[in-house]
């Protein structure tokens, strides 16, 4: 009797255990306890939002409707009464940053984070379970989560450049990685082909440097064709989006590519180039598209992009690039010349170098901190608050941390998902063919001999969309997207001991 008894217990927890797995929640949560039952949403259910959280209740509201289809009364305060559903933070949780926990019980629904980040994360749980095929409409199961994030860094970029994304496009977006979790959103505003980014004090940059075609100062490219094709954001879209990002707990950060990848800043102002008699071209077989180092007004330009961009975006840190630069371009060039030597360097790597710590003091000037491509270590030391996004290859990360910078690992053999995902489809395939297999295999503390305060130093992961093929079809930008990005947010939240 007894044993059947054991056998009845271990045949009903075993139905826990795949009750639980069938919710499906992605990323996978560090702790979830489903139990009999479930909650019933009352027809006119009340949501109390904490107050401290009060600039994401529409959001809580709208999307609640979304995947429940009940229209909730939402008040913002600590209520907690029975048969409601209440959002709370609770700094003193026993949880890392950014963790939550979600309970559903027969009263109703409590979500406490440890901080408005967490109460959103908590937010995307309760959503996936509402509207999981498995779970009727109108119910949520008993539940119980603890759940917080492996890295705090979760990111991913899109480049707007090479296409142009409308405003409603980038929200979009922006939607998908909060329904991950994830919390970075890296706005890739700038490139050779097109200055997406409205500068009050440089006003050709988007007149003439977001615009390509007959006629215009940037050549057709990536499928544009024999038409005008461009677009910019104002500094007031910018707000925008940043304060519909906040919303959803994510931080945008801007990047504005400097020194290289600057066609549409020479063809918007010719005078920022540097001036070469032999031209030579850039990785993508762009000229003319570097900055001149040597040429002293160029640092008052950037003093007035680096500010604007900084009154426009909270976010601690400013992405100032420094990848693929043609630096044949400084050594043709007299005044690169005249400062290489004005300053004993033999090697290009050093002018380079110079021209990140005279563009760190500008960053710093403006209370931000730098977050560079990989290549911006490169022909000396930076300021060691540096961040550093290692593109090239896990190693390129390893190196970055051995040498003491924070890093962001972002791969493009496993986290380019402009990569073609099999080898009939269309992509990129310099970094790999990266199907969701591959790119959820990817391992951002990798082994090898970095130390433990080394290892603390990779702050998270990143993917990455780069648009040069993302001209057609339609719904491109989905299809390269996902599901890579779901594999990514899981690399970045869940425990590596979970990954399955
Ligand atoms: C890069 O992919 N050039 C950063
Ligand atoms: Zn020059």
């Amino acid at each position: 009797m007894k044993k059947n008894m054991l056998l009845i217990a271990v045949f009903l927890s075993s139905l826990n255990v795949l009750q639980a797995q069938k919710l499906d929640i992605i990323p996978q949560p560090v702790k979830i306890e489903q139990k009999e039952g479930t909650f019933i949403i009352p027809s006119s259910v009340q949501i109390f939002v904490d107050k401290k959280i009060q600039k994401s209740a529409d959001y809580i509201e709208g999307n609640f409707f979304k995947n429940t289809g009940i229209k909730p009364i939402v008040s913002i305060g600590k209520g907690n009464k029975r048969d409601g559903i209440s959002f709370l933070v609770d700094e003193k949780i026993n949880l890392p940053n950014d963790g939550y926990e979600l309970n559903v019980t027969k009263k109703g629904v409590l979500i406490k984070g440890k901080s408005t980040n967490g109460v959103l994360n908590g937010l995307q749980t309760l959503l996936q379970i509402c509207s999981a095929k498995e779970v009727k409409k109108g119910t949520i199961p008993f539940v119980k989560i603890e759940d917080y994030p492996r890295f705090e860094w979760r990111g991913m970029m899109l480049d707007v450049s090479r296409q142009f994304f409308d405003k409603q496009t980038v929200k979009n977006y922006i939607d998908w990685l909060a329904a991950h979790k994830m919390n970075i959103f890296h706005w890739h505003l700038t490139d050779d082909n097109g200055w997406r980014a409205e500068i009050k004090s440089m006003p050709d940059l988007t007149l003439k440097g977001a615009w390509r075609g007959p006629g215009e100062v940037l050549l057709p490219s990536y499928g544009s064709g024999n038409k005008r094709y461009g677009g910019y954001y104002t500094q007031a879209d910018m707000k925008e989006v940043v304060a519909y990002a906040a919303a959803r707990g994510i931080s945008i950060m801007p990047e504005i590519e400097i020194p290289g990848h600057s066609r549409a800043v020479t063809a918007a102002y010719p005078e920022i180039g540097c001036v070469t008699t032999q031209e030579t071209k850039s990785v993508q077989g762009e000229v003319k598209n570097v900055w001149c180092v040597g040429r002293e007004e160029n640092y008052q330009i950037l003093d007035s992009i680096i500010r604007e961009v900084s009154e426009m975006f909270p976010f601690d840190y400013i992405h100032v690039a420094g990848d693929e630069v043609n630096r044949a371009n400084w050594e043709h060039c007299p005044k690169c010349q005249a400062l290489m030597a004005k300053e004993g360097f033999t090697d290009s790597f050093q002018l380079q170098n110079y021209f990140f710590r005279r563009v760190q003091t500008i960053v710093d000037k403006y209370h931000k901190k730098t977050n560079g491509w990989n290549e911006i270590l490169k022909g000396g030391e930076i300021n060691p608050n540096t961040l550093i996004s290692a593109w090239q290859g896990i190693n390129y990360g390893i190196e970055s941390a051995k040498r003491g910078y924070e890093t962001i690992m972002m791969p493009g053999q496993y986290t380019y998902f402009d990569m073609a995902q099999s080898e009939n489809e269309r992509g990129h395939r310099w970094a790999a063919i990266t199907d969701t297999k591959r790119a959820y295999s990817f391992e951002p503390i990798p082994d090898s001999d970095l130390t433990p305060d080394q290892q603390k130093l990779i702050k998270g992961v990143q993917g990455a969309l780069w648009s040069e093929y993302l001209d057609r079809p339609t719904r491109f930008v989905e299809y390269q997207s996902y599901p890579r990005i779901s594999a990514l947010s899981e690399i970045g939240w869940s425990k590596k001991e979970d990954k399955n």
